[in-house]
């Protein structure tokens, strides 16, 4: 038998056993002539004492970090402290009686486990060596619960794991394909799915009441600390349901699956409303796990004589016992609210009865300041930040001034999850006035917004809701979802808000078109991002930290060398031929 426990396995009460263990050497040290080996593998790590005399001992003397190794010996208990409470297995030591080195290896190029940083290049280079240490196999340990979790939730509803295709037409989600050239076809190519969206749809024609899928998307947009070019979703699609229905089997399986990964129990799910959220939070994904909410002041200073605050708008969040903060810190809040669009930004000191020390504070008349203490529930020591300007302006930088002052690290504050809720049906108009889909063009109208989709025109639009939900943790967007169109004419009249004519949908979409023509259920779904999800969980701020191969910020994998060059041959039998492109710009790595 090659090994009859794992190294890490093994405690106090498998004191006395014969045991053969297996694994890599983290460390090595000789105390004149016994040698400690400290030997890991996939569940820990624990130590081996070879004893000068023991039979083996010279192969102890030869090991180097990272040899594979057998030990066999006696599990014994560690002499009088010595013991390590640090370690699980630390209460024992494993006197070996015989050591064998199945592998040997070079000396590493990164150091292995913990979370020292090694040069982020050399670590995707050498993934697998970055893979042993303890920070990616918890993480990729605890992902795997959450897959786990997710799937045995899903079962327990009845929904069917379906697998939709990777080869497929490319379609509108929104972000740019990465595509496959047809060899049988020269000259056409297939695209990589951004989603199942379209798939998850057919398959609910199709008479799959309760889809769902861990499915690899593809999307080719530059890679940030919360993108990949290949991420993961937990993609759910439901018939004969509402929006309510699919909210509920998600916050379900996204909070069994959060406090089984982390042993914590997340706080309560709230919900909110997309206006409210920007109103009182600057952001579509707001981030719960402190308050500093935007408070609208308006009212206090509707008849202003400050010409500054005679705007649209005028929002304050109250930062607690920061008054006291350095004129530079102020100055640079000032040139950061100004970076974000802002005409300026407004601060105030409070003093003592609620006296405020500020720049403006002579333009502004008794009954402004009071009104303005009140509203933002200001005390002594607190400091107080304004932006007066348009609405939406002011609550985007609020809002992002509220995270640069109070967000904690993505490990601290709990799980707060809060589902955000009547996103709007478009997110602005393009550059010949027409409206751009917020979500994608199949997404339901809020039923009483259908009126003005008929009739409004340009701006109009713009207030027209949808029934779409996105799911936040710790302000990160972990997924979305909405209630579909399954009738012809409402999409014909979407499409048409959108300048979409029916002939063009019909080159576009005509399969789902042509689908919905036979009977299409009432449907509506979800789509976590998993790599996303994992990476809150394992308190990492990079989504690369929870994904076992990634490329780079630049879209490379220093491992495999990907993306290459192909090979002529491959070209031609391809039908293709490669162009300089004269601005293609050089990757920064
Ligand atoms: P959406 O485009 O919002 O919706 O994607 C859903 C979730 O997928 C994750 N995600 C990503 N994760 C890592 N890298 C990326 N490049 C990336 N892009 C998206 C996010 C996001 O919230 N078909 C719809 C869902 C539906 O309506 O059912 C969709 O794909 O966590």
């Amino acid at each position: 038998m090659m090994r009859t426990h794992r190294a890490g396995e093994l405690r106090r009460d498998h004191a006395g056993a014969t045991v053969a263990v297996c694994g890599w050497v983290a460390t090595r040290r000789d105390h004149g002539g016994v040698v400690f080996l400290d030997v890991r593998d996939a569940a820990g790590v624990v130590q081996v004492v070879v004893d000068p005399e023991a039979p083996g001992a010279e192969v102890a003397h030869r090991v180097r970090s990272e040899f594979v190794v057998r030990v066999e010996g006696e599990v014994r208990p560690r002499p009088e402290g010595t013991v390590n409470e640090e370690l699980p297995t630390g209460e024992v030591e494993v006197a070996a009686q015989r050591l064998e080195v199945l592998s040997e290896a070079e000396a590493p190029p990164i150091p292995i486990g913990g979370r020292q940083e090694a040069d982020e290049l050399l670590r995707y280079r050498y993934r697998y060596l970055d893979l042993r240490g303890d920070r990616l196999q918890r993480n990729l340990r605890q992902r795997a619960v959450v897959n786990r979790v997710l799937r045995r939730v899903m079962d327990g509803h009845g929904f069917v794991e379906v697998e939709t295709p990777m080869l497929i037409a490319s379609m509108p989600e929104g972000a740019r394909d990465f595509v496959v050239p047809s060899r049988l076809q020269p000259g056409s190519f297939y695209a990589l799915p951004q989603s199942p969206q379209l798939f998850k749809q057919l398959l609910m024609v199709g008479g799959f009441d309760r889809y769902y899928q861990i499915a690899r998307c593809l999307r080719d947009e530059d890679p940030r600390s919360d993108r990949q070019f290949e991420f993961m979703q937990f993609d759910i699609e439901m018939s004969f349901v509402d929006g309510e229905d699919v909210m509920a089997v998600v916050t379900e399986a996204a909070v069994t699956a959060a406090e089984e990964a982390t042993g914590e129990l997340p706080g309560a799910v709230e919900r909110i409303t997309w206006h409210d959220a920007m109103e009182r939070y600057g952001t579509d994904k707001p981030d719960l796990r402190f308050g500093l909410e935007l408070v609208d002041l308006g009212e206090v200073f509707a008849a202003t004589e400050f010409r500054a605050f005679q705007a649209p708008a005028v929002k304050g969040i109250r930062v607690p016992g920061e008054g006291g903060v350095a004129r530079a810190r102020l100055d640079a809040l000032i040139e950061r609210a100004k970076q974000l669009g802002a005409a300026g930004l407004v601060w105030m000191r409070v003093g003592e009865a609620g006296a405020l020390d500020s720049p403006v504070a002579k333009f502004l008349s008794e009954a402004e300041q009071l009104g303005l203490v009140d509203a933002l529930g200001a005390g002594s020591g607190d400091l107080l930040l304004l932006v007066a300007g348009e609405r939406a302006i002011a609550n985007r930088v609020l809002g992002t001034l509220r995270l640069d002052l109070a967000r904690p690290p993505v490990d601290e504050g709990g799980l707060r999850f809060v589902w955000v809720v009547e996103f709007p049906l478009f997110e602005g108009l393009d550059d010949e006035g027409r409206p751009i889909p917020a979500h994608h063009p199949f997404t339901m109208p809020h039923p009483d917004d259908l009126e003005l989709l008929a009739s409004g025109q340009g701006e109009e639009l713009l207030a027209a809701r949808s029934q779409s939900y996105d799911l936040v943790l710790n302000g990160w967007e972990l997924g979305s979802g909405s209630v579909r169109i399954h009738r012809a004419d409402m999409q014909q009249q979407v499409f048409t808000a959108l300048g979409i004519t029916p002939e063009d949908a019909q080159v576009r979409f005509g399969f789902l078109l042509d689908a919905f023509r036979y009977g299409a259920p009432p449907h509506a779904g979800f789509a976590i991002g998993v790599d996303r999800f994992a990476a809150v969980l394992a308190g990492e701020e990079n989504i690369r930290e929870v994904v076992a191969f990634p490329k780079t910020q630049s879209g490379a994998d220093p491992l495999t060398g990907a993306p290459t060059p192909l090979d002529p041959a491959q070209l031609k039998e391809l039908g293709l031929q490669v162009v300089k492109r004269p601005e293609a710009k050089k990757p920064k790595s």
